[in-house]
């Protein structure tokens, strides 16, 4: 039952949880399409799956197949924070995960601000985010840290959230809460180089297992170069990554945009096939750690 995402607080440290997915990575590799297509096929395969979206273009409704008129009527939790503060006249900035947690009509917030995407996948859209040029915690990201620090999850649940691009603005309250990060890349060198200062970050945070996830290989030379790209980081800064996985590029991924449906089929897209291999991996990490 997707109710179950929401019961009592996960530990005020975080615990790295395996069940915890983030995705990342610079702007335009495909974490969306990833995320989504991992979220509709982890939930086929009978996970309960939470998708956080983290990016303020808030575009994963899109990419879960959510209908045009349910994914712009959705309002973001961000939106929600006005909300709470003219109803308790308190801006809900540090004060919103204790919220969630001690007001009962507050502790089901995941379930109410959340929506319902195809295949029983949860969405929670948190809308925009912001980073003060001071690098403090902002009430919108504290908000985030809250609503994911007010959620517990049993064995098949799952949490997948894509983000903008890094994870810096995070903060480590929040970082700390998850036990993977995806780390995306495409082919070139400055998708390569996000990556690498990326994967670094999620290990400094305390994310334990970070997997490098190389899209839109199209063939041997995108592997050697991508390689060559990660052999050339100095030896003593170079992340250890968790796992490497390689996903093709793929014509049907925009001939299926914005939506992933049809890439669920993986006997028709090699881009489907290979996450659902992506999924088996991260389902299997996620459930022998809990
Ligand atoms: N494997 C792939 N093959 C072909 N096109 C892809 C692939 N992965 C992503 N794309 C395309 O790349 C673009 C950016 O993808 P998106 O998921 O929005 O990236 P991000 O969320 O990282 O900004 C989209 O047009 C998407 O369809
Ligand atoms: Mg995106």
């Amino acid at each position: 039952m997707t109710a179950e995402l929401v019961r009592s607080p996960a530990p005020a440290s975080g615990s790295g949880d395996r069940s915890r997915i983030v995705v990342a990575g610079k702007g335009g590799v495909g974490k969306t399409t990833l995320a989504a297509l991992l979220a509709r096929t982890l939930a086929r395969r009978g996970q309960t799956v939470l998708a956080v979206d983290a990016d303020a273009q808030m575009n994963l409704a899109w990419a879960l197949g959510m209908p045009p008129f349910e994914a712009t009527a959705i309002v973001p939790l961000s939106d929600n924070a006005d909300y709470v503060e003219e109803k308790t006249g308190a801006r809900p900035g540090s004060g919103w995960g204790m919220l969630l947690r001690l007001n009962p009509e507050a502790e089901d917030a995941v379930e109410r601000f959340s929506v319902r995407a195809p295949d029983n996948v949860r969405l929670l859209v948190m809308g925009s985010l912001h980073q003060a040029a001071s690098g403090c915690l902002c009430p919108e990201n504290t908000l985030l840290a809250g609503a994911m620090a007010a959620i517990a999850l049993r064995p098949g649940e799952l949490i997948l959230m894509d983000t903008q691009a890094g994870i810096e603005h995070f903060g480590r309250a929040l970082a700390r809460g998850f036990g993977q990060a995806l780390v995306v890349t495409d082919p070139s060198f400055n998708g390569v180089s996000v990556a690498l200062r990326t994967a670094r970050l999620a290990a400094d945070l305390g994310i334990p297992m970070v997997h490098l996830v190389v899209n839109r290989v199209r063939g041997p030379i995108d592997i050697e170069r991508v390689e060559d790209y990660l052999n050339r980081a100095d030896a003593g800064t170079r992340p250890a990554f968790a796992s490497r996985h390689l996903l093709p590029e793929d014509e049907r991924v925009r001939a299926a945009e914005p939506a992933v449906d049809g890439l669920l089929d993986g006997t028709v897209s090699p881009f489907g096939a290979a996450v659902a291999d992506l999924a088996d991996s991260l389902a299997r990490i996620a459930g022998r750690v809990r």
